[in-house]
């Protein structure tokens, strides 16, 4: 028994934010941010929108890709850093949304790792015989987050979600998922923020040791890359696309290089959408799913890493 992505989806918010805008709030330039990150803009939700209403189209869209109807599903997990409220979990509340049944619902939360670590989590459940349809969503609204005066932080992230619908396979499917985490690392991407005694405590707002993360984020996608690649024996060069996480186009293409992987077959959305931590791996691969790029029986290898540190590899045939 394997599990297989069956189909994929997204949502972005109406409105774009460009760099040349975010510059007319915090001094910085277009230039800049293009050179240091590869952004040019990013999506930012409406006022009245929670991130299980990006989730939903999301998912949706993931389904109908699917064939699969809402009933059917009975496991969802959404990756989330920014939930709707502190309980109950998103992934009940886009449950009810959606219509589905009443299988198990639940959130996790590995930062940008998210979405791989929901992937995992699915087909490990779905092998085991615990699920049979899953639903994976990665949404996040970064924006609320945000220190909108802080110009080391604002213009890496954006809002977002993307969606995947996983199934039982006779094939894989899902080949290998390797996740990790370091802890020791907790305090070089944060939000030190609480809520206690009904008022904030701490800082509610994205904390980065920027080169720290850089370098770190770097060596571990890589090596976890690595470790996809060796437990199925395989080499780089049998890899058709590789999907990381969309923090900043210079980490990304200094990972790819540490694997000898041409930057054509990375997968890049970090211009468009900016960094939206869990959302961007599924935005990322819905989209070369629907422009034709990632085409049956490929091998696609999905390498997420964040806070936390916390960082994993899901390689699949598509
Ligand atoms: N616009 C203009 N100037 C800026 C901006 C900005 N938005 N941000 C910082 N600067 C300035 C700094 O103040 C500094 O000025 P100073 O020399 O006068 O003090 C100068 O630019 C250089 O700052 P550095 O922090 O050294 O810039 P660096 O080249 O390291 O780039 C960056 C910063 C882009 C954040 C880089 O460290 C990086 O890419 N880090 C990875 C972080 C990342 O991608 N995080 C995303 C989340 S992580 C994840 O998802 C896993």
């Amino acid at each position: 028994m394997y599990s297989r992505i069956a189909g994929t989806g997204r949502y972005l918010p109406a409105t774009v934010l460009t760099n040349d805008e975010l510059s007319q709030r915090v001094d910085t330039s277009d230039e800049w941010i293009r050179a240091r990150t590869g952004i040019r803009q990013r999506h930012v939700a409406a006022a009245d929108e929670m991130t299980s209403d990006l989730a939903l189209p999301a998912a949706r869209e993931a389904l109908a890709a699917a064939g699969i109807a809402a009933a059917d599903i009975d496991l969802i997990i959404v990756a989330t850093t920014t939930p709707d409220m502190i309980f109950p979990s998103t992934a009940c509340i886009l449950q009810a949304k959606l219509g589905t049944g009443t299988g198990p619902a639940f959130d996790v939360q590995a930062v940008c790792s998210g979405f791989v670590y929901g992937v995992a989590l699915a087909d490990r459940m779905i092998v085991g015989g615990a699920a049979r349809n899953a639903l994976v969503v990665g949404a996040e609204i970064y924006s609320r987050i945000l220190d909108w005066t802080d110009r080391r932080t604002c213009v890496l992230f954006g809002d977002g979600a993307g969606a995947a619908v996983l199934v039982p396979a006779t094939s894989p499917g899902i080949l290998s998922v390797h996740l990790h985490a370091d802890g020791r690392y907790h305090d070089i991407l944060c939000v030190p923020g609480q809520v206690s005694d009904g008022a904030v405590t701490g800082t509610p707002f994205v904390q980065m040791e920027g080169g720290a993360v850089f370098k770190y984020g770097v060596k571990v996608m890589a090596e976890v890359a690595e470790e996809a690649l060796r437990a199925n024996k395989m080499t780089a060069n049998e890899i058709d696309w590789l999907i990381p996480h969309q923090a900043n186009i210079r980490i990304m293409d200094a990972a790819a290089q540490r694997l000898g992987l041409p930057p054509e077959r990375v997968v890049a959305t970090v211009d468009q959408h900016a960094n939206t931590s869990a959302a961007s791996i599924p935005l990322a691969l819905d989209i070369a799913v629907r422009d034709g790029r990632i085409r049956a029986g490929q091998h696609v290898l999905l390498v997420g890493v964040g806070g936390g540190f916390t960082w994993g590899s899901v390689l699949l045939r598509w």
